[in-house]
């Protein structure tokens, strides 16, 4: 076999948030087939970084009144502790935010002008004229201007679905101030896009990509392929555009380069050459891992970009779709939207390694991840067949035989078929249909396990510890359990550790499927996985709910300005904070005009009797003089706020307020004294 030189990536996480279960799933995705590749003996290289860059993470920095610096390194600190959780092999883990590549954008984009490929043109946008800062889309809110569905963001509304420009907003507002936008021009730099057509049309169709993924950039590519606008104004958190003093890169011109940056920085410390993976004619392979949502970044601009610089494409740019939980996407306030520091404070991380391996295949398809599903196939799997193999076998080994396997184990034909697989398992692997390769990889565990039923070493082993056929059906056991655990390595390279320890062997590669043990002494075996307990499940989905909701409550509290939602009522209030307000039903015991105001009667009202037995009488100036003669109102019952603090008014102090329900102006109703009961009733 010959060695392949192979540079993988995964997409880059935004610097500016946690990781959670999706992010994961793809760095999972890449580490397995990763490690496939570094167990084959080939020479594989996995960078990543975090994408540093952009005006989120500036306004983050800002409202934590640190820097952006600051923050992308707290950020990137616990992505690296979070992935390395998860057993994330990266062989450099880098920032866009980085020397290297400032100097690889740099240049790339140098190379792009020279060709011709950088158009500048004035453009138009909303501008935040306090914060004093153009604002993107997301950035500006107002209403719909076709429905009136208020709190719409940018250029599409939830409630319609109808799409518009964002200056067509009812009332717009920046999101950042609330002040009014205005429209503003500046200059943009923007990538030639369309004169890469005939390029695109070859290279998303030679293999590079799923077919799923080619069809869709076919659409694209024939019909209308913009110019790709590159610059930023400041200010923005990024590079500067060498020639364009106050215009930035835009974040997704770097992040991609940053794939190069960061093996870049990693060939400073291999002594691997840059160059040999990079220009045109490069024997080595690269391939991208990306979620479905970043497909044109990577498909259409990545490739035009490192065609026009002088660099080659990517060999494949591999697509998977989007985890759900239990059928639904992540959701904050459902607990499922969960944090990889999350899950694990609760659970192994090899059980979703290897639930995420069990479900993936090469296709976009979303994979769910089933929360009972989870529990049940990693207790069935991986407890109920694979580590009960070893754990059926181990004892009498060690108890008979001084931890000494047989010379023969006692049925070749069995581990010969296991063996027989590995051509069939590595493809599956090397293909990302790593569910094909678990499923069989199970039916190999499950002969084995029937294997070890029918010849019921327990049984002999009553009769005599030390029988030769008990050794040579336990080493059967043990040989069968190490070649599973060859195959699953990509997956769970910590419980092969385990197993490696256990089995008295070095770091366990590909090739060692063509052996077996003979005459070996293994050690002492220890569990090697525990079984998922429910329990722990809905701790962790319950943690994560519980830290959404206090985060709702903490902001409520902070926000000026709360937003509205579809009702257009005021915010949410817990019930907790309802029940503070003391509602009593009283007869309005007198009722005048108040001199000099307009719409306010002066109410004297009885609330019944307080605990002494004296009566509770109360003025309140109501606003309801549009509505009512105040003779009408003697004896009349309204519901009073009986606890709200005594407020002073221009025209005296009110202690309570009434409540009335109408549509306003004459129609103000209050109930007939016989609608009502007693002064002073609690009205719940
Ligand atoms: N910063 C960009 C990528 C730049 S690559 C040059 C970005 N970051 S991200 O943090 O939003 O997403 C990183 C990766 O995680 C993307 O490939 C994205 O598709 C993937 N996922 C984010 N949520 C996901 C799921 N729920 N499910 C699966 N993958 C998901 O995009
Ligand atoms: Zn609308």
């Amino acid at each position: 076999m010959t060695t392949r030189k192979i540079l993988v990536t995964s997409a880059l996480p935004y610097a500016n948030g946690d990781i959670h279960l999706g992010h994961l799933m793809e760095t999972i995705q890449t580490d397995i087939w990763v490690r496939l590749q570094k167990m084959q003996g080939h020479d594989c290289v996995y960078v990543c970084a975090d994408d540093a860059h952009g005006t989120a993470i500036m306004l983050s920095a800002e409202k934590r009144g640190i820097t952006a610096e600051q923050l992308i390194a707290e950020v990137q600190a616990n992505h690296e502790r979070d992935f390395a959780g998860f057993h994330i092999g990266f062989d450099n883990y880098y920032s866009t935010h980085s020397d290297e590549n400032r100097e690889l954008s740099e240049a790339i984009f140098k190379k792009l002008d020279a060709n011709g490929h950088i158009a500048r043109r004035n453009i138009s946008q909303l501008f935040d004229p306090e914060k004093k800062l153009f604002l993107a889309d997301r950035y500006i809110t107002g209403s719909c201007p076709k429905c009136q569905a208020p709190g719409q963001y940018g250029d599409n509304c939830e409630a319609c679905g109808s799409t518009y420009s964002p200056a067509e907003l009812i009332d717009p507002r920046s999101v950042i101030s609330g002040a009014t936008p205005i429209e503003k021009e500046s200059e943009h730099l923007f990538f030639r896009l369309p004169e890469f057509r005939d390029m695109l049309r070859e290279w998303t169709r030679s293999g590079t990509l799923q077919e799923q993924v080619a069809n869709k950039l076919a659409e694209w590519l024939d019909d209308d392929l913009q110019e790709w606008d590159i610059s930023r104004d400041a200010p923005y958190f990024g590079f500067e555009i060498p020639g364009a003093p106050g215009k930035y890169f835009y974040v997704w011109l770097d992040a991609p380069i940053g794939y190069m940056a960061s093996f870049a920085n990693y060939c400073q410390r291999s002594g691997k050459d840059f160059d040999a993976y990079w220009r045109v004619d490069s024997d080595a392979e690269v391939y991208h891992f990306i979620g479905k949502d970043i497909i044109n970044f990577h498909t259409l601009f990545w490739p035009a970009m490192l065609s026009s610089a002088g660099y080659r494409t990517p060999t494949a740019v591999y697509t998977h779709g989007f985890l759900t939980v239990d059928g639904t996407k992540m959701s904050k306030s459902r607990g499922t939207f969960v944090n990889a520091s999350t899950y694990l404070e609760h659970l192994d991380p090899e059980y979703l390694r290897y639930y995420l391996a069990a479900k993936l295949s090469a296709s976009i398809d979303d994979l769910d991840l089933n929360l009972e599903d989870f529990a049940q196939r990693v207790n069935s799997d991986l407890v109920g067949k694979v580590v009960n193999i070893a754990s059926r076998c181990a004892g009498f080994i060690s108890k008979g035989f001084a931890s000494k396997l047989a010379s023969t184990p006692d049925n070749i034909a069995l581990l010969t078929e296991m063996q027989a697989a590995r051509a069939e398992i590595a493809a599956f692997y090397e293909q990302r249909e790593y569910g094909k390769a678990v499923r069989l990889i199970m039916a190999l565990a499950d002969k084995a396990n029937q294997y070890i039923n029918d010849k019921e070493p327990w049984v002999i082993a009553k009769q005599d510890k030390q029988s030769a056929e008990l050794q040579a059906i336990c080493s059967t056991g043990i040989n069968a359990f190490r070649l599973l655990m060859i195959y699953l390595k990509p997956v769970l390279p910590a419980m092969a550790e385990k197993a490696e320890q256990f089995l008295s062997v070095a770091p366990l590669m590909w090739q060692d499927l063509e052996q077996l043990l003979s005459d070996h002494t293994i050690n002492k075996f220890t569990p090697l996985m525990t079984r998922v307990e429910m329990d722990k499940v809905k701790a962790m989905i319950n943690q994560t709910q519980q830290a959404y909701e206090s985060k709702q409550q903490s902001a409520a509290t902070e926000a000026s300005a709360p937003a509205e939602d579809q009702t257009g009522f005021e915010p949410t209030i817990e019930f907790a904070d309802f029940a503070k307000v003391d509602l009593r039903l009283a007869r309005i015991i007198s009722a005048e005009h108040v001199d000099g105001a307009d719409k306010l009667l002066r109410l004297s009202l009885d609330l019944g009797k307080d605990k002494q037995g004296a009566d509770i009488v109360r003025t309140v100036l109501s606003g309801i003089k549009s509505a009512y003669e105040p003779q009408q109102l003697i004896g009349k019952l309204t519901v009073v706020v009986a606890n709200l603090a005594p407020r002073k008014m221009k025209f005296g102090t009110s202690e309570g307020m009434i409540l009335a329900a109408g549509p306003g102006g004459k129609d103000i109703w209050l109930l007939e004294p016989h609608e009502g009961a007693e002064p002073g009733l609690r009205v719940t």
